[in-house]
């Protein structure tokens, strides 16, 4: 296809006049089978991918571990960590396989080794809250690979959008990984405000077995799990601080989603969720938000985690704080699973001084990145734009690298 735009450009009889509206014609259609070479890319990039998932084609944990270990994705001291809860995350991905397509979705590239085929590039999704699914593990066995990760990405991005019409991507990533910065960074350039949400969050990782808030709630302050009659005042609230599109994605609506963990059930997975709300009379002054699930899905424990811990900024300390307290100790006591499975927290920085003022965070945490992408309102096309704007680069950058070389 690239031919056609070159053929054109080196031919065309019909550009009159001087040399340079010649060179200005040629670098328009150079321009155009650029945009067109790439739009192609990305149609045949799909078909595959969809091929591979017509076809039923399944990984074992086997092949995904090998990938990830032989990419250093999980590197010595991930491994180290992970090592003790090895034979829970295979029990759990085992499952998650059989669950492709329902619960879970994995998709990969390959590549040809010695005539062997091997693990190019890959990525994987479940589903965190009704609709809304956790995109993680895209990992690649090459550096600067100029169409694997697009493949996969739009693959996913495609698949998740027949999941629903309201379905969303969520990403959770570091933002000092220069594997995934630049390219997740694009998407707030394409996707318009009705779409997407950047929040960047504290993390801790918490000991489900120290529960005791250790200070009294404020007088006039309950704790209580929010059921669908509260919910709307929690949204309200939520939305009140500035949350949008990321809650609107986890359709709290719904606070216990009974038919996702019904789903879940079905795969002999757990996914349970508990909205929890602090109120003042009828008001809603802090709220936190509780998913509970089979262990081992994302290495980084994002399965198991308390996020959107708010509470009223009006309210700093120490009632601010014993609020937070509670609110995760209340959290922490209603799991079901047991307690050396870890949770992780997520705090919107925001919020997070407080959080450390209550000793959830530790004094310098990690900080991640949550993307919250809708498909519908042109979210769909969108991330494909952005992705294909990461690729016109990427190409543009490796020719500029080839010319200046030769
Ligand atoms: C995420 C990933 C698939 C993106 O692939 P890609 O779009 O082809 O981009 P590249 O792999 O070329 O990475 C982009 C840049 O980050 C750098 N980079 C990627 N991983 C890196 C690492 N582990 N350490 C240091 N630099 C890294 C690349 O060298 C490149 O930088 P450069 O352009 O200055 O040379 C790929 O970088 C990868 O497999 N990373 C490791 C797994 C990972 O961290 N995944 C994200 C967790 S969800």
């Amino acid at each position: 296809m690239n031919n056609v735009g070159v053929t054109a450009v080196s031919c065309s009889p019909s550009v009159p006049g001087l040399p340079q509206d010649r060179s200005r014609e040629s670098e328009r259609l150079l321009r155009i089978a650029l945009e067109r070479a790439l739009e192609r890319i990305a149609d045949r990039e799909l078909d595959a991918i969809r091929a591979a998932e017509l076809r039923g084609e399944r990984p074992t944990f086997g092949d995904v571990l090998e990938h990830y270990r032989a990419t250093r994705f999980l590197y010595s001291a991930k491994l180290e960590q992970l090592g003790p809860r090895i034979s829970a995350i295979e029990a759990t991905w085992n499952r998650l396989i059989v669950a492709d397509g329902a619960v879970f979705k994995i998709f990969r590239r390959h590549l040809i080794e010695d005539d062997r085929l091997v693990t190019g590039t890959s990525i994987c999704a479940f589903e965190y809250a009704p609709s809304c699914w956790l995109v993680q593990h895209l990992v690649s066995a090459r550096r600067h690979e100029l169409t694997g990760t697009l493949a996969v990405c739009l693959g996913m991005a495609s698949w998740v959008g027949r999941t629903s019409a309201d379905a969303a991507l969520r990403f959770t990533y570091r933002d000092s990984n220069p594997g995934v910065a630049r390219l997740f960074g694009s998407f707030d350039r394409f996707l318009p405000d009705i779409c997407l949400e950047t929040r960047r969050c504290a993390y801790a990782l918490l000991d489900p077995g120290h529960a005791d808030p250790g200070v009294e709630l404020p007088s006039g302050v309950t704790i209580a799990e929010v059921d669908r009659r509260l919910a709307p005042a929690v949204v309200a609230f939520y939305q009140r601080l500035g949350h949008r599109v990321g809650v609107r994605a986890l359709h709290l609506d719904d606070p216990h989603a009974p038919e996702l963990a019904e789903r879940y059930r079905r795969h002999g997975l757990e996914r349970r969720r508990r909205v929890l709300a602090a109120l003042r009379g009828d008001r809603v002054v802090g709220a936190a938000v509780c998913h509970e699930s089979s262990p081992g899905i994302n290495f980084s424990f994002f399965e198991n985690a308390i996020e959107l811990l708010e509470v009223e900024p009006e309210l700093q300390e120490p009632a601010g704080r014993a609020i937070l307290k509670h609110l995760v100790s209340s959290a922490l006591r209603g799991r079901q699973l047991p307690s050396e499975v870890p949770v992780a927290l997520l705090c919107d920085l925001a919020r997070a001084p407080l959080a450390r003022a209550a000793e959830l965070l530790p004094e310098a945490p990690k900080e991640y990145i949550v993307l919250t992408m809708r498909l519908a309102d042109g979210g769909q096309e969108a991330v494909r734009r952005a992705l294909l704007h990461h690729y016109r680069e990427l190409f543009t950058e490796v020719a500029a690298a080839d010319g200046a070389g030769s």
